[in-house]
């Protein structure tokens, strides 16, 4: 009966998808050419931190990592709120709130940890001005896409995916929010050589948490212990974020998120996208992917 009742109030609040806006030829989740304004004249400080990644490639985790690095490992701290209200998403003004994320971001005291999914043209210009440091992640293409797919499903952010084979051509083509996430990877691992950056890979860190945490802190300038850093893989490990509501994101309100239909830490894995693409999809993706990545010099991997 609980359980009919809360579909029933998912559904009578359930709200239309965002509306896409072209800027340059990138499909953004942005209601109007004036709120691309907004963002573009964005003024940033010089000690943001920005984690920027293609959507669903880790872009939640490494929020948590940067929380618990910047609490000192204080994990009631990081506890408060979901991660969507401790830290601003430049471009997006999500429906339940009165204000974009941009506005909320002015009232935040420094230092900020912001979120974007900007590619990296687009980023307003004022974090290469103030020469914010920036967190890339990167998540292998297939992982990312299967991801994104069940990610459509279960937000009412996003339109329905249609079916798993047309969503596969959509983001091939990139015909999906953000844009191409071929030309994502690639503008950011360019933009590394001209700006701080520190690009990460979703696979590394699933693999050595410890590594990759060690790199962001060497990044920050910042020491901890190493009980510290143990009690930040133990907070920020699958596990314990899927049993975490501020994490997991079973706190935010049930019409932006349905968990019945696909939990937002779904899977967690590399490796996932075997279980979706048949041989002959394997074979068409494979052969699209080294057109578009002819050149590039990114080291990705597809499972650990
Ligand atoms: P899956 O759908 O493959 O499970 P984002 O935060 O950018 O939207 O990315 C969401 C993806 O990151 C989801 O992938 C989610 O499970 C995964 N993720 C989030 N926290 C993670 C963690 N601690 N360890 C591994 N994967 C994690």
């Amino acid at each position: 009966m609980a359980e009919i009742e809360k579909n029933a109030r998912s559904l009578e609040k359930k709200i239309t998808p965002l509306n896409v806006l072209h800027v340059h030829g990138v499909p953004l989740l942005i209601p109007s050419k004036e709120m691309w304004d907004k963002i573009y004249n964005f003024q940033a400080r010089p000690d943001d931190l920005i984690v920027a990644t293609y959507p669903k490639s880790g872009t939640t985790w490494m929020q948590e990592i940067l929380d618990m690095i910047q609490n000192d490992g204080d994990e009631e701290k990081c506890r408060q709120v979901v991660s969507f209200e401790r830290h601003p998403f430049i471009e997006l003004k999500f429906p339940h709130k009165e204000k974009p994320d941009l506005e909320i971001a002015l009232e935040i005291p420094s230092p900020r940890i912001l979120k974007t999914h900007l590619p990296s043209h687009l980023i307003p210009p004022s974090i290469w001005k103030q020469n914010c440091k920036i967190i890339y992640v990167a998540r292998n293409a297939k992982d990312c896409l299967v991801s994104y797919y069940h990610f459509h499903r279960m937000t009412s952010l996003l339109a329905d995916p249609q079916s798993w084979e047309d969503f596969c051509e959509k983001f091939m083509s990139g015909k999906v929010a953000y844009g191409s996430w071929y030309d994502h990877v690639k503008g950011w691992w360019d933009a590394k050589d001209k700006h701080q950056i520190l690009y990460l890979f979703y696979e590394d860190i699933k693999k050595n948490p410890k590594c990759e945490i060690y790199k962001v802190l060497d990044f920050l300038e910042k020491t901890l212990s190493e009980d510290i850093i143990n009690k930040i893989i133990h907070h920020t490990s699958f596990e314990v974020m899927s049993k975490n509501p501020m994490a997991s994101q079973t706190a935010a309100p049930s019409y932006l998120y349905d968990h019945t239909i696909s939990k937002f830490l779904r899977k967690g894995m590399p490796g996932d996208w075997k279980n979706h693409f048949t041989v002959a999809m394997n074979e068409k993706f494979d052969e699209h992917y080294e057109n578009k990545m002819a050149g590039a010099t990114l080291p990705f991997c597809t499972e650990i």
